[in-house]
């Protein structure tokens, strides 16, 4: 049977083997601590690059590499994505203010494996709104995952998605997607957050990737600005995220970037 591990899909999809799954736990395990252990410092007046400072040192210090510092050029340990930037957002001396919400995104490497996890955070107190949005990306991700087993495709995932996301009155960015991952940051398939049931490469145990969906109040579209990083929603609107890597089990999937403390859902934002 393990013969069969190692193999690549049609599509292009790696199939992992147990000691795969050991590695991945390990990387998403840190990656999720990592981003526990941040949120004391996300507090009205801390600038995003002192959040960013303190992740790089924290990656440093469990003997792990950065897989976002000289990727592409990009110079920080993490992506930190303020209101409504809705991804890439690159840490600087701007100071967050009462009630700006926030995603922090990082991704770390542990024994050639990568764990790449984001979630929410707010300073000071969030407002309705946001707290509605934060919360519904957050439940997006979840049906996304729930929708994970094998037999199921990569559209059952991105309907999930959509279609609590749109009942809701909110909408599912096109422009950016999850990916798969393992040994490398970015590998096939592209994991569209948006779909049709039963379309797209059909899910098999084994299989490693991201869901991460991002969800604007107001409409989907967005632009990168001219540091060629930077996307942010056209119209201006608030902008969430939450992003796990997780692996396709037998009977579903495994969570891979669970919070060691519980904290990666929005309540229990302190
Ligand atoms: N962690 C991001 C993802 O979810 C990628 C960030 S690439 C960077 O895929 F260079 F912007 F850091
Ligand atoms: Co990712
Ligand atoms: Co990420």
């Amino acid at each position: 049977m393990d013969d069969f591990k190692g193999r690549l899909t049609k599509d292009g999809i790696r199939i992992h083997g147990a000691d795969d799954f050991a590695g991945m736990h390990r990387a998403g395990a840190l990656a999720a601590r990592i981003l526990d252990d941040v949120a004391p410092m996300v507090v009205p007046g801390q600038t995003t690059e002192a959040l960013d400072a303190a992740i790089e040192a924290m990656v440093t210090a469990a003997g792990a590499t950065s897989a976002t510092i000289g990727y592409r050029g990009y110079k920080h340990a993490s992506c930190i994505s303020v209101n409504h930037v809705v991804c890439h957002g690159i840490p600087g001396p701007k100071v967050l203010k009462e009630g700006d919400i926030l995603n922090i995104d990082v991704t770390v490497i542990v024994d050639g494996w990568f764990g790449d996890t984001s979630r929410m955070y707010v300073a000071g107190k969030m407002g309705r709104k946001a707290e509605r949005l934060v919360q519904v990306t957050h439940d997006a991700l979840m049906k996304g995952i729930e929708a994970v087993r094998p037999g199921n495709t990569f559209g059952d995932i991105g309907h999930a998605i959509q279609s609590f996301v749109e009942a809701q009155r909110m909408s599912v960015v096109r422009d950016f997607c999850g990916h798969g991952l393992g040994q490398v940051f970015h590998a096939p398939p592209n994991v569209l957050h948006y779909g049709r049931p039963g379309t797209g490469p059909r899910l098999e145990e084994g299989m490693f990737f991201t869901i991460e969906p991002m969800v604007n109040l107001g409409r989907p579209e967005t632009k990168v600005l001219a540091d060629d990083w930077t996307a942010v929603t056209r119209d201006k609107s608030l902008s969430a995220q939450f992003e796990h890597s997780i692996g396709v089990t037998a009977t579903g999937a495994e969570i891979f970037t669970l919070s060691p403390g519980g904290r990666f859902h929005p309540t229990w934002i302190a």
